[in-house]
């Protein structure tokens, strides 16, 4: 594939009982149904596992599922830190008070999941319908997971697979409907918007050249999402919604979103939790 032109997607199935999803998938995301063996970047394949997004074997990426009852996620809510993790201390977590949580940029659902774990409401949006269709299929197995009768299910896994949602679409046109509804809303004491407590944002950075480690998997999904050179117009309305503050992810020793200084931030190795406070949380 030449480096600047789309990657060729198709939706695939590994037996006859998924046909009837893999079309519907296919007729939604305007995607053929793959019928050969070559001629294609990416699968989006309906399998006994899940949807899984499987790149063309010469690209040598790794394939993507979105797993919340695997161990990857498992072992993070068991063992991840607790409400001490930055991630938690930046959005304002505590043993008192778990902020409701809008994630515009849900990707796969990684950090999501985590707040979710925490005792966060989230509500995601994710506008890449790749992305979007990776997890929505996860959610819904996350949730079967957790409620599953015969193996007495996860109830703390369907617990936090509850407070999990998501919506496919754009943050900005998002936000700015919020805006337009708190403004209607300043004008009509009766009217009931909901808002955020916390506001949360993870666009896409380029991948650095250098790292060797990057996870095979994040090769694959930098692919298929490229960057998010519009992160930045995010902001202003992301504070006008949020009720206590936005909170912005970076890697490490990157500008801040919209060359927007925060009011402090949280360092972590590879990590940084950009916060904009706003108001004093509730507790
Ligand atoms: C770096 S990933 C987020 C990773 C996520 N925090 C996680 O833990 O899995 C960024 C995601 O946000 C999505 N995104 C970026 N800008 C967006 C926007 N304006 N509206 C909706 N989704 C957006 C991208 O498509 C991508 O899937």
């Amino acid at each position: 594939m030449p480096a600047d032109s789309l990657p060729i997607i198709r939706v695939a199935y590994e037996s006859g009982v998924f046909k009837p999803q893999a079309e519907a998938l296919a007729e939604k995301l305007c995607m053929p149904v793959q019928v050969d063996t070559e001629g294609y970047d990416y699968l989006l394949e309906f399998t006994e596992q899940g949807l899984v997004l499987r790149p063309s074997p010469d690209k040598g990426y790794g394939s993507i599922i979105c797993d919340f009852a695997g161990s990857e996620h498992s072992h993070r809510r068991r063992h991840g830190g607790g409400n001490g993790q930055a991630i938690a201390k930046a959005v304002g977590v505590s043993g008192k008070f778990a902020p409701q949580v809008l994630d515009l940029t849900a990707g796969l659902g990684g950090d999501g999941f985590v707040l979710a774990s925490l005792g966060c409401r989230v509500s995601m949006l994710e506008r890449n319908p790749v992305v979007h269709s990776l997890l929505d299929d996860g959610l819904r197995r996350g949730l079967e997971a957790g409620q599953e009768e015969f193996t007495q299910g996860d109830d703390e896994l369907a617990a936090i697979m509850g407070r999990l949602s998501l919506n496919e679409g754009s943050a900005a046109s998002y936000l700015s409907q919020l805006v337009e509804s708190l403004i209607k809303a300043e004008a009509d004491p009766q009217a009931e918007v909901w808002r955020p407590d916390v506001v949360y944002v993870d666009p896409m950075f380029p991948l650095r050249k250098k790292s060797a480690k990057v996870k095979k998997q994040m090769q694959a999904f930098h692919a298929i999402v490229g960057n998010d050179p519009d992160a930045d117009q995010l902001l202003a309305d992301a504070l006008t919604v949020a009720r206590y503050r936005v909170v912005v992810k970076r890697p490490a020793g990157a500008g801040f979103l919209a060359e927007s200084k925060p009011n402090y931030s949280l360092e972590g190795k590879s990590t940084r939790y950009d916060v904009y406070a706003l108001k004093k949380l509730p507790i």
